[in-house]
């Protein structure tokens, strides 16, 4: 094994050097403050490994993405969510036999109490779904109060990522005033969530196996990205002790930021402002370089992928296989397309490696589907699920009851002495 060295003080120290499956390293600084009294300091944490992994692994030098070993173009290409599902959580593709039944049991948990449809009743309609679905996930909880037991955990699971799409579909129902539609058993998962947000009780939503297969392709792709920062939330909630729901739950609060999962919302409202004023993409393009603007190019850099992210190579190709498979034309896809073509030539984005990410074309899929802007970001924590429930299960696995605790470097005032000014009765 080899190993680092620490001058610090004039004294010499040694680490460990970790080397994962791939050859990343990791100097392992445990011992660090015991040894030397110092911490280790990386706000956003950028050089900094939280745990060792064995679900996703990304290189972003080379625009790579794996599940559990498995590229994501082969994934995105020929698997089902449900089946990835099974593979981010079990850490293994399921057989048949494996596969019926996990099927089964997602369609069996996808009701919800229906004690809890009365808790949609009393949101504003202009509420974000994200903040709705967040709530939900919490409140399951309440319903599921066994949630935290060991024993309980796989029906916790997938009680879990069944009813988050119901979750979702309901909250959209509720937004729009329209009835409530049940799921139905013979559905796939994708299906059923497209049955349960587009029907109506005069007519039953005809699934295509064109949108079917698009909207499985796009939770396939959103499925799992290791420690960003919803995942990482999930795993520091959860290393209190929190159930699954309420880790959860805390992590789609994380991914609902617009430089997180909130970029994909943030994007085609981007693109649109892009169309309304004429097209002028240098206009755009020169303010996102503009450091005195607030404005970015959303949908374009990632903390990790410095080449390209796959996962938009992917999007870009499918947005027009779909969009052509669907008689479909949309002009924020010409105007998504013109956009990188000229930030990708533009220096400022070759010299800081900034391409375009998940998030830049998954929205124009999303909208040709019929889904609407602001539940974007609540398709991409249906897609990230499993992900999620995959990372806090390993975390229980590997830290057991050990709570994640960061340090800092305190920068505040010295000790001083509180003078009243006011005598207390
Ligand atoms: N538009 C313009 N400039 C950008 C952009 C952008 N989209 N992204 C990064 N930059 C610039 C920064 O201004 C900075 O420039 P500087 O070095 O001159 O100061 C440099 O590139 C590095 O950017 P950071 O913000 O330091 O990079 P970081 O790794 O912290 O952030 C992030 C990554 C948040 C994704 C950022 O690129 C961004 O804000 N992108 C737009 C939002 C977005 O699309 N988010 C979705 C990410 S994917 C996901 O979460 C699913």
């Amino acid at each position: 094994m080899s190993s680092a060295k620490l001058t610090y003080n004039g004294k010499e120290y040694e680490y460990p050097v970790i080397v994962g499956t791939e050859n990343e390293a990791g100097i392992d600084f445990t011992q660090l403050r015991a040894q030397t009294g110092a911490i280790t300091f990386d706000p956003g944490y950028g050089n900094t490994g939280s745990c060792k992994s064995a679900v996703t692994f990304i290189d972003g030098d080379a625009g790579i993405l794996r599940y559990r070993g498995y590229p994501i173009e082969q994934l995105a290409s020929a698997s089902r969510f449900s089946e990835v599902c099974y593979l981010l959580i079990y850490g293994k593709l399921p057989n048949a036999t494996e596969l019926n039944e996990w099927r089964r049991l997602l369609t069996q948990n996808s009701f919800i109490h229906e004690s809890m449809i009365n808790l949609f009743d009393h949101y504003p309609p202009t509420a974000h779904p994200m903040a709705i679905l967040s709530a939900m996930v919490a409140s399951l909880s309440t319903f599921h109060p066994d949630s935290n037991n060991e024993d309980q955990l796989d029906t916790t699971i997938v009680r879990l990522l069944a009813k988050a799409k119901t979750l979702a579909a309901f909250t959209y129902k509720k937004t729009r005033g329209e009835p409530i539609v049940y799921p139905i058993a013979a559905n796939s998962y994708a299906a059923n969530f497209l049955y349960m947000m587009f029907s109506t009780p005069a007519e039953p939503y005809v699934i295509s196996p064109v949108i079917e297969n698009a909207l499985n392709m796009l939770l396939v792709l959103h499925a799992d990205h290791e420690q960003n920062c919803s995942t990482s939330t999930v795993r520091m909630v959860g290393s209190s002790g929190a159930n699954l729901y309420a880790s959860i739950s805390a992590g789609i609060s994380g991914l609902w930021g617009p430089l997180h999962g909130g970029a994909n919302q943030e994007v085609i409202e981007m693109l649109e402002r892009i169309v309304a004023d004429g097209c002028d993409y240098k206009k755009y393009i020169t303010m996102a370089k503009d450091k005195n603007s607030n404005f970015r190019l959303m949908g374009f850099g990632h903390r990790v992928y410095k080449n390209f992210d796959p996962r938009a190579k992917l999007l870009k190709e499918a947005c027009d296989q779909v969009l052509k498979e669907m008689g479909v034309k949309e002009p924020l896809l010409e105007v998504a397309k013109h956009l990188e073509e000229v930030a990708l030539r533009d220096d400022f984005f070759i010299e800081r490696r900034l391409y375009p990410n998940v998030d830049f074309y998954s929205g124009i899929i999303y909208r040709a589907l019929g889904i609407p802007t602001n539940m974007f970001t609540v398709m991409f924590a249906i897609g990230r699920m499993p992900g999620w429930i995959a990372q806090w299960r390993e975390m229980r696995a590997e830290f057991g009851n050990k709570i994640h605790r960061p340090r800092q470097i305190y920068i505040g005032e010295k000790e001083r002495h509180y003078v009243p000014v006011e005598k207390r009765k």
